[in-house]
């Protein structure tokens, strides 16, 4: 499988605990920074729409500014609801770029155990 990696920003441009809105091959997304770790999400909300480029990364989760539902920045899943999730992207970094594969991985809700 051939995997396609799209530069999207440079390290210093997501600061700690933001997101920004970035657009790969069409598709809106955010990419986010939780602590030292970079993430990628859709970049409009499952609930309403809701723009998360607006949103606050915070403890584990992209906060929407909508009505506040929590996804988590690992599995793209509402916190409180985990049947509700995100599309997510995966991130790499590369010397100071920040690269995203466009293909979209389905939210996969964390084990209870
Ligand atoms: S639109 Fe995101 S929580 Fe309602």
């Amino acid at each position: 499988m051939t995997e396609t990696w799209r530069m999207v920003a440079r390290v210093g441009d997501v600061k700690p605990n933001d997101v920004i809105a970035v657009v790969v091959d069409g598709t809106e997304m955010v990419v986010g920074r939780d602590g030292d770790r970079y993430f990628a999400t859709q970049r409009r909300c499952v609930h309403r729409g809701g723009d998360l480029a607006e949103g606050i990364v915070s403890r584990g989760h992209l906060i929407c500014p909508q009505h506040a539902w929590r996804f988590s920045t690992e599995t793209g899943c509402q916190a409180e609801a985990s049947e509700f999730c995100l599309a997510t992207y995966r991130v790499r970094v590369v010397g100071d770029r920040i690269e995203v594969d466009p293909s979209p991985q389905m939210g996969q809700p964390r084990s209870k155990s």
